[in-house]
């Protein structure tokens, strides 16, 4: 009933034509296979070219940020009303790099969400730890969790090649599935998927993806290459 999804987090990674061929081989390996969800987050300049290659494919395209006003002067962002427009499938919202990077914080990611979501949109909202779950969510309604996936990505091991212990992982997994139940009841709860993000790899995927309370993961250096990606797809399906 929880679809697992695997999401290649590009970064600030590739070129036009890398990021278009990418996803196009992933088309053609996939065929038409449904069973598991494939996403993509790109940096927003591919987004366009990325929603065509993938439309009505099983391929998901995600946008890595996006400003908490639809519109007005804030020079250097992204409306989140225009990726809605241009038709994303999901927006990626509070990565640790954002936060640490270009200090944003719990409020500014829980206003980015709330206007995602008031978008129409459908959302990723990554934490680090179990105490960033409430706070990101604060405001958003039981009827809009269903557009909510929640990804977990303890800060050492994002990048590091040092992943959480599949135990460690499981049990923060299953801890925000008692807080998501404690603040929307049990159905919101099982029906919301959570992911588990930080130096997935071949060696760590089929432990990770087979624990109870992980949905999906997020791979980001792994994913930079098509090959190790694809293979990693494949220990999800
Ligand atoms: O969103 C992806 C994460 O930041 C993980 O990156 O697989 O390179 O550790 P990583």
């Amino acid at each position: 009933m929880r679809k697992p999804i695997i999401i290649a987090n590009w970064k600030m990674n590739f070129l036009r034509d890398q990021a278009d061929q990418y996803v196009a081989k992933l088309i053609k390996k996939l065929k038409n296979d449904r069973q598991i969800e494939v996403a993509i987050a790109s940096q927003d300049l591919f987004l366009p070219d990325l929603i065509r290659i993938a439309d009505e494919t099983p391929v998901s395209i995600v946008a890595q940020n996006a400003h908490w006003e639809n519109f007005g002067p804030f020079t250097g962002e992204t409306s989140p009303k225009a990726l809605a427009n241009i038709g994303v499938d999901y927006v990626m919202l509070g990565h640790f790099e954002r936060r640490e990077l270009f200090n944003e914080t719990n409020s500014t990611v829980n206003l980015k969400v709330r206007t995602a979501l008031n978008n129409g949109m459908n959302v990723i909202v990554d934490v680090e730890e179990l105490e960033q779950v409430a706070p990101v969510l604060e405001g958003v309604l039981e009827e809009q969790m269903q557009r909510i996936m929640i990804g977990f990505e303890p800060t050492f091991a994002i990048g590091t090649g040092m992943s959480a212990s599949t135990k460690g992982a499981e049990d923060v997994a299953a801890q925000i599935r008692k807080t998501i139940k404690k603040l929307y009841g049990i159905n919101v709860a099982d029906a919301t998927r959570i992911l588990y993000g930080g130096s997935v790899n071949r060696d760590n995927l089929k432990d990770l993806i087979n624990q109870v309370d992980i949905d999906g993961v997020l791979v980001g250096k792994a994913a930079l290459d098509f090959q190790t990606f694809w293979e990693l797809v494949q220990i999800v399906q």
